[in-house]
């Protein structure tokens, strides 16, 4: 398939402050290139610092700055806040995107692995949203973007976990865009289907992940590619999305449409 080109150039995002948790790897990556590609300044998040060196360097061309914090860490969290003002002055954008996957029977879950899932992939979005609509709110507005997943919206067994965690963010999404929208904060998610990043394609290598399987249940026939993901980000924290706010949008070449087969 060729590479996604990004359209164009996206009204109200250079010169704009974006945060990206989870910024190092995968989609995260991917968001923060697309963002600085289009003249933000981005400031990129991830607690694997190696991971961080290797984005920083290869987005060496571009308005960017690393920093290494987990984001289950409240200290941590508004350190990394008071970093980024310092830096690059208001967070105008926040893409909370960090989070990680749990498949595994409901019965064999541990109390760890529970709570480590619950607080990467909900309570470090309430976190960082809280965060960023302190700043957000003086300046009078800016976009807060979750990264869900189809699972938000779908449910299966062995993925309590994942499903819960990502309806959470969902629920989360329309809670703080109710509350904020006043202070002129918009509250997006977007739910990705299954994506081809280097871990994908590592777990597909490892066959623990059926790609064939996962193509054949698609309408469209494929993954997605991260800068498909990117591309509905630019658009969402966009001017054209200004009235835009509380909803969950998938993209997901139609999986949750098909139900399972
Ligand atoms: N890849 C997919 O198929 C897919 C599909 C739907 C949704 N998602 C969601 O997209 C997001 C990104 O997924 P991905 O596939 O790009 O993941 P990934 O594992 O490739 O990258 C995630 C990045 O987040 C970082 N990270 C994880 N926990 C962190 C923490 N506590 N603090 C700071 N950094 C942390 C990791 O170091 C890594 O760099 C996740 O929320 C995931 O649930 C992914």
């Amino acid at each position: 398939m060729k590479k996604h080109q990004h359209q164009t150039q996206y009204a109200g995002i250079a010169g704009k402050t974006v945060i990206v948790t989870g910024a190092a790897a995968g989609i995260g990556f991917c968001l923060s290139k697309a963002f600085a590609e289009q003249g933000a300044q981005v400031f990129m998040i991830d607690f694997n610092q190696d991971a961080l060196n290797e984005a920083l360097q290869a987005l060496q061309d571009y308005t960017v700055q690393g920093y290494a914090a987990n984001v289950t860490d409240d200290e941590a969290v508004s350190a990394a806040f008071e970093a980024c003002k310092n830096s690059f002055g208001f967070v105008d954008v926040l893409f909370n995107n960090a989070g990680i996957s749990l498949n595994k029977p409901s019965l064999d879950i541990t109390m760890p692995e529970w709570r480590r899932c619950v607080d990467i992939n909900l309570t470090s979005l309430f976190l960082c949203s809280q965060q960023a609509a302190k700043q957000m709110q003086q300046q009078g507005g800016g976009v807060i973007i979750n990264t869900a997943s189809i699972w938000g919206l779908s449910t299966s067994a062995e993925r309590t976990a994942y499903c819960t965690t990502k309806a959470g963010v969902v629920s989360m999404t329309k809670c703080l865009a109710a509350e904020w929208g006043e202070l002129g904060i918009r509250v997006l998610a977007i739910g990705p289907g299954y994506t081809r990043t280097a871990l994908v394609e590592k777990l597909q290598q490892q066959n623990t992940l059926d790609v064939a399987d996962l193509e054949r249940r698609t309408p469209l026939g494929r993954l997605a590619e991260p800068e498909e993901i990117a591309e509905l980000a630019l658009f969402l924290a966009s001017d054209a999305a200004k009235f835009m706010t509380g909803q969950t949008y998938l993209i997901d070449g139609g999986w949750e449409a098909n139900g399972f087969q």
